[in-house]
């Protein structure tokens, strides 16, 4: 039975109970975009660096951006504030906790290293103290979480093999390989050689497309690259045929909603082409990108786009079951989590 039968509004804390409460898998979040402008300011401060905002609210009030340019540069200067192993270890740690809080059951979180390679860190410090977080966020709080890597596509091919060389002796604690930054102009083509070289090596991969790009971009992804998701997707739409592929396939598309609107991506959240792509049959689930600059958690997420354009609480469940089908974890692990969604929504009480 439809869970909202009886009930076919539900009451906004009926609905955030829900949202909050319900089992869910974190797949598209980049630590780098998890600063709260507040740990931004600390770790300014004990780094020694000077922000050119006087207040966390004021650099608050600076997330306002009229595209996916606007807000790199804001995101890459941010990055400045991660200096020494302490700082990587305390942005992982507060982002799982915010997680865990949220409902987060499982937590792939990507950080781009040749932001702080190129400043002449060496990639252990980088990596060590993420993994650090993560097992130390797994025994206080039984959440599952793994890192991927994420190189810069307005970087060259060479720049991304030579990342993918530096991280091979932590292989087995990464899980996976991503590709974000600037995407028009930096088509998936551009890394072929590096996305099979990683797919040779055992990494899974995924990589952002079809976020300001076209319909063209997330073909290359699915069909030369051939990555096993592919990072927010939305182009897709204009092309009925890739569609029908991407159905076929059941390809993970990671869209983040409150991201689009922020970003000018969608005309609007209540515009947001969400419904139309579960309705489509593709295998999408929701995710927050860079929270503090996007105005939210996965739960705000979809919570928000319950309030702009009702998504409904049988729609959440099937986004939550989603984003478990999606995880890069065992097909074991899957089917746990997928199970903890059905329990959740069976047990839960408007
Ligand atoms: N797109 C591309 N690169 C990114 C993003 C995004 O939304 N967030 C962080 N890096
Ligand atoms: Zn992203």
């Amino acid at each position: 039975m439809p869970i909202e039968s009886g009930n076919p509004v539900p009451s906004l804390g009926n609905i955030a109970r829900f949202v909050r409460g319900i089992p869910k898998a974190e797949l598209h979040v980049h630590l780098e975009g998890c600063i709260e402008p507040e740990l931004m300011f600390a770790l300014a401060d004990r780094n020694g660096l000077t922000l050119r905002w006087p207040t966390p609210d004021s650099l608050r009030s600076a997330y306002d951006f009229p595209d996916l340019a606007s807000f790199l540069a804001l995101y890459f200067e941010g990055c400045r504030v991660l200096v020494q192993e302490r700082d990587f270890y305390d942005v992982t740690r507060s982002y799982l906790t915010r997680a865990h809080a949220d409902g987060v059951k499982r937590a792939e979180m990507f950080l781009g290293p040749q932001s702080f390679t190129d400043r002449g860190l060496p990639i252990g410090s980088i990596l060590n103290p993420i993994l650090a977080a993560i097992r130390d966020a797994e025994q206080a709080d039984s959440i599952s979480a793994a890192l991927l890597v994420s190189a810069h596509r307005h970087r060259s091919e060479d720049d991304a093999l030579y990342l993918l060389d530096s991280i091979m002796p932590w292989a087995t604690d990464i899980a996976g390989i991503g590709m974000g930054g600037a995407e028009l102009g930096n088509p998936p083509s551009k890394f072929a050689g590096f996305f099979r070289t990683c797919r040779e090596r055992g990494f899974r991969t995924t990589i952002h497309a079809g976020e300001e790009g076209p319909a063209s971009y997330v073909r290359e992804a699915l069909d030369l690259l051939r990555v096993d998701r592919i990072d927010h997707g939305n182009a897709c739409l204009d092309d009925p045929a890739l569609v029908r592929d991407l159905v076929a396939r059941r390809t993970p598309l990671t869209v983040c909603p409150l991201s689009n609107a922020r970003l000018h991506v969608v005309p609007s959240l209540s515009q947001h082409p969400l419904r139309r792509m579960l309705q489509a049959g593709l295998n999408v689930s929701v995710h927050s990108d860079d929270p503090p600059y996007f105005g939210g958690t996965v739960a705000d997420n979809l919570l928000d786009c319950h309030q702009a354009f009702g998504l409904t609480m049988d729609e959440i469940a099937t986004l939550a079951r989603n984003s478990f089908a999606s995880a890069f974890v065992t097909p074991s692990a899957a089917a746990h989590g997928i199970a903890a969604v059905d329990a959740f929504v069976a047990a839960f009480a408007p």
